[in-house]
């Protein structure tokens, strides 16, 4: 960034002029500046030269010196320029438009922008956050100001966890007992005392026209949205909606406690499998991300070992354990998403009794999991709980916080994550990025997830972006003291 003099003001004369290909972040931006005469702002064809208190967006192609999702922003006190190689440069090159908006102190007649040119691109290709909506629910509209504030910091990955022992939480059209049954549970651990419920119903699930409406707000901001459909394990709502899916077949009820359930999908009956080729391809009319999020962590085995249809599985595919019996599973269900060109991405615990081919892991389990893929050859995501797991603790001082999961990671540590450190550089390609994790067992409400979630999601977007050369924690810091009235400004309730 090069800082130039004066402002260019933000006025109701002020246009905005666009090419075709950067049509979706004109909308944003003209969304973002104050409508003119009560309607909304409108925007103009055009392209290339900058024109007079014009905000001009332009994809270029040509521009490869800006690599993807890069972009360039030109400020003087006449006109603004954003140029990317791809539209997604020229959302994010909005969305530093909309923080200089925020940030700066301006004379109450108008905004203004101050004259300056940044290029930026970003370090890594998979920027995420992660939401449970299973252990606790949040609906559409909370989800679409978390889209907001994810694309504020360039966040470009929504994983959304949307079924799991606790709750199924997507409608699916083919299945309806998912949520007629599996939506709803009977009470909910006590925050303080997880021995005991609440003895409270509890329910919530998306319709597919919700889903539908909420991966279109992701996609105009840049977000692509990945689901995420547990299995074999973590299955318990759809076992309690579908008993013939289960082992035992009967006497399954949605969990209305937290941990790992030893009951999970059976890997032996092919009506297991008819069942998650019913579900996922109702999954991929929804999203259309190249990556499916398959869980395939924490799955016990003792139902497997003592099920016939189980080992009856193992011998005729000649699987010497059930940890074999697993991996079995996951790749059966990677091919059959590979030959519909969606890609399978799953927790590391995929790894164990070998990883499907071209299934991208996601390490969890601390990094050994994500360093021993990329070593041999897999794209990774790291999300360590050791950096990237926003529903531990912020404190030590835990009595002065809400109740929490455990653990203890501050602020410094998410920002001091290197997502490639023991990583052989040949092998470090294969990292696509990284991502926060807000696990919901102990977070109730969309305040309770934006206190976990903020500040931290401004340091995971940080790694993610900045190469690690050019981060410090003590500008780092700087800044975020800079942003605290931006976040008050959009009402975020983030750990101050
Ligand atoms: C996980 O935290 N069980 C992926
Ligand atoms: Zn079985």
């Amino acid at each position: 960034m090069t800082l130039g003099s004066g402002y260019l003001p933000v006025r109701a004369t002020t246009a905005i002029a666009a090419d075709p290909a950067s049509g979706a972040a004109a909308a944003l931006l003209a969304a973002l500046l104050p409508p003119v005469g009560g309607a909304p702002r409108p925007v103009t064809q055009g392209a290339g030269r900058p024109a007079a208190n014009t905000i001009t967006l332009t994809v270029d192609a040509a521009r490869a010196d800006l690599g993807g999702e890069g972009y360039e922003l030109v400020i003087t006190p006449d006109s603004a320029a954003v140029t990317g190689r791809d539209p997604r440069g020229v959302t994010w090159g909005v969305q530093t438009l909309r923080q200089l908006l925020l940030l700066t102190p301006v004379p109450a007649s108008h905004a203004a922008l101050p004259a300056l040119r940044i290029r930026d691109q970003p370090r890594f290709a998979w920027r995420g956050l992660h939401l449970d909506v299973a252990r606790h629910f949040f609906p559409a509209p909370f989800i679409e100001r978390l889209l907001d504030l994810m694309a504020l910091y360039k966040l470009n990955t929504f994983h959304w966890h949307l079924t799991d022992d606790q709750g199924w939480r997507l409608a699916i059209r083919s299945r309806p007992r998912l949520t007629e049954v599996g939506s709803r549970r009977a009470a909910t651990p006590l925050p303080h005392d997880r021995s005991r419920t609440d003895g409270a119903p509890y329910r919530g699930h998306y319709t597919q026209d919700e889903v539908r409406r909420v991966v279109a707000y992701a996609a105009a901001r840049g977000i692509t949205v990945v689901p995420e459909i547990e299995l074999p394990g973590h299955a318990l709502a759809a076992l309690a909606s579908y008993p013939e899916l289960g082992c035992r077949g009967a006497g399954y009820e949605v969990a209305a406690s937290w941990g790992i359930k030893d009951d999970v999908l059976c890997a032996g009956r092919e009506s297991t499998f008819t069942f998650l080729e019913e579900v996922l391809s109702e999954v991929l009319e929804l999203f259309p991300s190249r990556f499916i999020h398959v869980g395939g962590d924490e799955c016990p085995k003792q139902r497997w070992r003592a099920c016939p249809h189980c080992q009856a599985r193992r011998a005729a595919e000649g699987l010497r354990d059930e940890e074999e019996l697993q991996s079995w599973f996951i790749r059966r269900v990677g091919a059959w998403l590979a030959a519909r060109g969606r890609r399978l991405i799953g927790w590391d615990e995929i790894l164990e009794g070998g990883l499907a081919p071209a299934a991208t892991v996601m390490s969890w389990r601390g990094t050994a999991g994500g360093v021993a893929a990329a070593g041999a050859g897999h794209d990774v995501v790291m999300a360590p709980n050791t950096h990237c797991y926003f529903d531990y603790y912020q404190s030590r001082d835990t009595a002065a916080e809400p109740p929490a999961i455990g653990g203890f990671l501050p602020l410094e540590q998410v920002y001091a994550f290197d997502p490639t450190r023991a990583i052989d550089p040949a092998q470090a390609h294969h990292v696509l990025g990284v991502q926060g994790n807000v696990w919901t067992e102990y977070i109730p409400t969309p305040e309770q997830v934006e206190y976990m979630a903020f500040p931290r999601s401004l340091a995971i977007a940080e790694v993610g972006w900045t190469p690690a050369p050019r981060r410090a924690a003590s500008h780092f810091q700087d800044r975020l003291t800079q942003h605290r009235p931006l976040l008050d400004r959009l009402g975020v309730h983030y750990r101050p």
